[in-house]
């Protein structure tokens, strides 16, 4: 059951290679690092992206049952968001299978070796975000930091000057309509993605690589991969997830205090001759309360967060613009909402002749049902005093889909 978003992002983990310089007893991406593998590790970088891609995992012959059975051991409730396929004989062939399993969708895709297994995922974000902003072709960069030498045999023919060189990692980011048409285009083997597009006539821009990027080809390699490793903070214990996304409960309060000019507004209705409450907006605690509850439930903060004094235009706007606004952000961030139910503590105005009317306003405006009950405090308190009233909502929310 998919129940994330459609991703514009994809990227393409490439895990085909034999790994003969690695030189151990099975494909490269498939060995062991701690007691996860390299091909694990890769997928828990990029399952660790906040903002979730399609992810094609290119596997060699015979070993695609294996990567499907690592993508179901680290990709939680990306998992719907996994593809395997089959690999070919060079880099090139395996990038080129993984863009041909892309959904019409994707916008922007990156290329990503399954041996760079320990890259952060801020990495991927700051490929992204440069890919979307010039439309280039992007790639993650380290300095040179050795002093570099071209030689002839086994003599030094010159000294390079290291300022202009860079040490290029992956992911390597693009459009994807650029790639793929490059691909399509291509008549000669290319180092990397980058090397590929830039023949093909267009830019290449560079972000900020890490120097965790770094590739798993040598048993060097993976023995500094595994001191990495042994030497990180122990994760800490969280409970595994379910794959099914589960509803969401928020909950929301606001109080106002009645003032003496002005006319009522509560919970989403007009209330003539009764003195109005005091606020930055209508003062309407019922809908202010449900604000709160909706946003808390989706996880997108609270009233302030929305509504402050940066949205100048819900200055003195009535509670429904607040609710009409919060259902589209709660219905953006992918939920429906499942009901909302609310208690408003008043000693005046008198509620229940008009208790259904606020039921079908509120409702109207969510486009869920909303009971509204309403109660006194038997003389107790701001609310027993008349200063003011108070509401209380729950909402519960689910995955759209
Ligand atoms: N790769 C691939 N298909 C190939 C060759 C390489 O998907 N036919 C992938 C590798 O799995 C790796 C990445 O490309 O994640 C970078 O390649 P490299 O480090 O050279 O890996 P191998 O080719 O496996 O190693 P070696 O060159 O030592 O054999
Ligand atoms: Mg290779």
């Amino acid at each position: 059951m998919t129940l994330l978003p459609v991703p514009r992002t994809a990227v393409v983990i490439v895990a085909a290679g034999s790994g003969t310089r690695l030189g151990a007893d099975r494909p490269k991406a498939f060995v062991g690092v701690d007691d996860e593998t390299v091909l694990a590790h890769a997928l828990r970088g990029v399952v660790a992206v906040e903002t979730p891609m399609q992810i094609v995992i290119v596997a060699p012959a015979g070993l695609e049952g294996e990567a499907r059975a690592e993508a179901e051991r680290t990709a939680g409730e990306r998992i719907d968001l996994v593809s395997v396929v089959l690999g070919g004989p060079t880099r090139q062939a395996s990038v080129a299978a993984g863009l041909a399993a892309l959904w019409a969708d994707i916008e922007v895709v990156l290329v990503h070796d399954a041996a760079r297994a320990l890259t952060p995922p801020d990495v991927f974000d700051r490929v992204v975000a440069a890919v979307d902003e010039t439309g280039w072709g992007i790639i993650p960069v380290l300095p040179v930091v050795d002093t570099l030498k071209r030689v002839n045999g086994d003599r030094v023919a010159a000294a390079v000057d290291r300022a202009d060189l860079v040490a290029a990692q992956t992911p390597q980011g693009f459009r994807r309509d650029v790639l793929a048409t490059a691909y399509a285009a291509a008549d000669a083997e290319h180092t990397d993605d980058a090397a590929l597009l830039q023949a093909a006539g267009h830019q290449v821009g560079t972000v900020a690589g890490s120097p965790l990027s770094f590739k798993i080809t040598t048993p060097e390699d993976l023995d500094r991969a595994r001191r990495v490793l042994a030497d990180r903070e122990p994760a800490p214990i969280v409970p595994s997830r379910p794959a099914l996304i589960l509803p969401r409960v928020g909950v929301g309060t606001d109080v106002h205090a009645f003032t003496a000019a002005g006319t009522l507004w509560l919970a989403g209705l007009e209330w003539p001759r009764q003195s109005a409450l005091e606020g930055h907006s209508d003062g309407d605690a019922v809908a202010h309360a449900i604000v709160d509850a909706l946003l808390s439930a989706a996880g997108l903060g609270d009233i302030g967060t929305h509504f402050g004094t940066s949205r100048p235009e819900f200055a003195g706007a009535h509670g429904s613009a607040f609710l009409a606004e919060t259902r589209r952000l709660v219905e953006e961030a992918g939920w429906t909402i499942g009901n909302v139910s609310v208690q408003v503590q008043a000693a005046r105005p008198k509620f229940s002749p008009r208790r259904a009317e606020a039921e079908a306003a509120l409702s109207a405006v969510l486009g869920a049902p909303v009971s509204v009950s309403a109660t006194t405090t038997d003389g107790l308190g701001f609310v027993g005093a008349s200063e003011g009233v108070q509401a209380f909502a729950v909402a519960l929310l689910i995955a759209a889909r």
